[in-house]
């Protein structure tokens, strides 16, 4: 048995399309139901449902044999124990610094302020403010990052951002692109040894619908 980790919403959406391209479907929605193992047309392979940050643990400690998960994700969680064999090009969007539109950004680097982040990537942010040399209080968060220069938490925030309109919606602006994020196949290093056959040929029909679509 073969299981892959997905989490809902659009990892899963997107990631249908892929392995439908090889006649693999997944036999339950998860918007339809509370199960979190669900059954594919394949009897030998399974999908999990876990939270999108949980995706890298489970592959890692082999509670999937392989999973789905964006690049911001795995820099966060790190990659020990995960081969990345590829890159989906799905869930693109990038990692911005983004701040309110009445506070200038550029005269606090310059003048080297202390900033104050609020992010939950922090390993990407303190790495990216590093490089540039700026000293930052990080504030950890789980979401709704927005929020926090609107209410005085934090002088700017790092965040996914992909059309812009949550930023719009919420008075901000996007003052840096640290990075470009797209979701890659991750799979547990002692599983591609143990059942390679099966693996690869999954990797491969991976790899082969990316390459379509490009
Ligand atoms: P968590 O379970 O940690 O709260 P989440 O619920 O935010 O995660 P998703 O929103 O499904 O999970 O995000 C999963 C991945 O999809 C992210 O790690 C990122 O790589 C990508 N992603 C997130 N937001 C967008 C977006 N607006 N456009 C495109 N890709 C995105
Ligand atoms: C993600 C991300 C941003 C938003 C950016 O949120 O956390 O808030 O998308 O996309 P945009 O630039 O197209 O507006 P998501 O939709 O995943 O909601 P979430 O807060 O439940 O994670
Ligand atoms: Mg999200």
């Amino acid at each position: 048995m073969i299981t892959l980790a997905l989490s809902k919403g659009r990892i899963f959406e997107e990631t249908l399309p892929l392995l439908a391209a090889a006649g693999i479907e997944v036999l339950e929605d998860p918007e339809k139901s509370r199960k979190l193992i669900l059954t594919t047309n394949q009897p030998d392979l399974r999908v999990v449902l876990v939270r999108a940050t949980d995706v890298p643990t489970y592959v890692q400690y082999g509670g999937a044999d392989l999973g789905v998960t964006g690049k911001d994700t795995l820099i966060e969680h790190g990659a020990q124990g995960l081969y990345q064999p590829l890159d989906l090009c799905i869930a693109q969007c990038r990692v911005s610094v983004a701040v309110r539109a009445d506070f200038d950004y550029a005269l606090a680097v310059k003048q080297g302020s202390r900033l104050k982040v609020a992010t939950k990537y922090t390993e990407i942010a303190r790495n990216f403010f590093a490089s540039k040399g700026v000293h930052v209080d990080m504030i950890k968060l789980y979401g709704s990052m927005e929020l926090a220069p609107l209410t005085g938490l934090a002088d700017a925030i790092v965040d996914l951002v992909s059309t812009g309109n949550t930023l719009k919606a919420n008075h901000l602006v996007e003052v840096e692109r640290i990075m470009d994020i797209s979701s890659h196949l991750v799979v547990n290093q002692a599983a591609l040894k143990l059942k390679q056959v099966p693996l690869r040929r999954l990797i491969d029909v991976f790899a082969r619908a990316t390459q379509a679509k490009a």
